[in-house]
């Protein structure tokens, strides 16, 4: 997942040419996404397979179970797949990168260090078996300053780019979006 999450960025700063030059790596990234998809619609495949009332109440049976209440249309497995592939993809090397960085810090800044220690302390209590609730997590804003300001000073998603589709879908160049007709424009 990571090879191809770099591979993919290295591909968007690259000439065409140069991206047909690299064919062993073309080859790579077409594995490890052929290697990603098997094993999502493996694990896809299982949840259909097992007892409708063992399913546990997650993001990928929600997508298995849910109904549009207004077209009445449900999710197809491959859809499924990209949406899993893509919340693996999102929310992984940006939360990993952002706890190493936010460690980091901390280790720098012995004062902050100590302030979050002691508010995690005061929080959460000594009992290290119970796990923290959502209501407890919510008190962490110490906590969650920290993280923000991690995330301010070495961003794990530190740009993104969005690019303007004309009616047929296509892209349209830079310098000749018209706005003002803007019905198909990326509005995220
Ligand atoms: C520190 C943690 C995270 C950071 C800094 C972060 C940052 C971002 C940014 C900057 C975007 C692009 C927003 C835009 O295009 O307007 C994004 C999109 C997204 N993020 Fe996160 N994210 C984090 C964690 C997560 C997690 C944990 C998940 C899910 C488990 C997640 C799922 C997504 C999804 C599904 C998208 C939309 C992707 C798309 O446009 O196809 N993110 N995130």
């Amino acid at each position: 997942m990571v090879r191809c999450l770099d591979l993919a960025m290295q591909k968007q700063t690259r000439l065409p040419i140069g991206q047909r030059l690299k064919v062993r790596e073309h080859r790579q990234f077409q594995e490890d996404t052929t290697y990603m998809n098997s094993l999502v619609d493996k694990i896809i495949a299982e949840r259909r397979e097992g007892a409708e009332g063992e399913q546990p109440k997650d993001l990928l049976n929600s997508m298995l179970t849910g109904v549009d209440k207004e077209t009445g249309e449900r999710l197809d497995d491959v859809n499924i797949r990209y949406q899993i592939i893509t919340f693996l993809i999102a929310g992984h090397e940006t939360t990993s990168g952002l706890l190493s960085f936010a460690l980091y810090f901390l280790l720098n800044n012995r004062e902050v260090l100590d302030k979050a220690h002691e508010e995690v302390d005061r929080v959460l209590g000594d009992e290290l078996s119970v796990a923290p609730t959502y209501a407890q997590v919510r008190e962490l804003r110490y906590v969650s300053q920290v993280l923000k300001e991690s995330l301010r000073l070495w961003p794990t998603a530190p740009a993104f780019t969005r690019l303007r589709a004309n009616g047929s879908g296509r892209k349209v160049p830079d310098r000749q979006t018209d706005l003002a007709d803007g019905a198909d424009a990326d509005a995220a």
